[in-house]
């Protein structure tokens, strides 16, 4: 087993942009599950899978191949061979990776291959039940939060340099709707595990939260 950081926390916290340059200054793989649960969000949605239909919803899920690869350092994500990544990011695979999250074999499936790929690296993973599940001894666990207003404001202002039209409170809407589903489904439901360290970063920029996680590392290896 290599080092392994577990960063979790609810939706537009920051994560995957903290836990990216935080992987590129500590020399750590960075891991990115929520894109996992996207991508067969995504195969749901191509093929008119409803998660409900928990039949149809297993056979879907137990022909899928998931894979991981990095690509100049970054991740790059194929379902059934076919390169994913930029689509599983419309806040509608979002909402469908939330609810394909609920299902105990879409879990097990992905909870298996992240494992798998900590195995053998020094890891930086984030997600929702990394440090409560998939990494239970990780070396740190990191609950990385933001008011709803913050987030939906950071969202916001992403989409606004993209050009695209949007409503900040809807955004923030959705964020709650989504954090709401996340913290009360029946399986590893999004929660702070015993043992992480709290950083809100409500009031922090991103080389504020970057280097409180690079301290945080530090300290660790002592
Ligand atoms: O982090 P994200 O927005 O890409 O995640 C999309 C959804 O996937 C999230 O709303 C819940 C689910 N998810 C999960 O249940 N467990 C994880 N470890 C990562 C994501």
């Amino acid at each position: 087993m290599g080092y392994s950081m577990a960063v979790d926390g609810p939706a537009g916290a920051g994560k995957s942009t903290i836990a990216k340059l935080a992987a590129k200054e500590l020399g750590l793989i960075y891991i990115d599950t929520g894109a996992m649960y996207r991508a067969i969000g995504l195969h749901f949605i191509n093929n008119d899978i409803v998660p409900e239909d928990s039949e149809a919803a297993k056979i879907a899920c137990d022909g899928l191949s998931i894979n991981i690869k990095y690509e100049e350092g970054i991740q790059q994500i194929y379902l059934n061979g076919e390169n994913v990544s930029a689509r599983i990011r419309m806040e509608e695979v979002g909402k469908m990776a939330s609810a394909v999250a609920k299902l105990p074999f879409v879990r097990s499936k992905l909870v298996d291959i992240q494992r798998q790929l900590a195995k053998n690296e020094n890891v930086i993973m984030d997600g929702r039940d990394i440090g409560t599940c998939v990494l239970p001894d990780a070396n740190v666990k990191i609950y990385l939060t933001a008011n709803s207003r913050v987030r939906a404001q950071r969202r916001y202002n992403e989409l606004v340099e993209k050009n695209i039209k949007c409503d900040i409170d809807e955004i923030e809407a959705s964020i709650i709707a989504r954090d709401y589903e996340d913290m009360h489904r029946e399986i590893s439901p999004l929660r702070q595990a015993d043992d992480a360290i709290l950083l809100d970063t409500s009031d922090m920029d991103i080389a504020m939260v970057v280097n409180s996680i690079k301290n945080i590392y530090e300290e660790s290896l002592k």
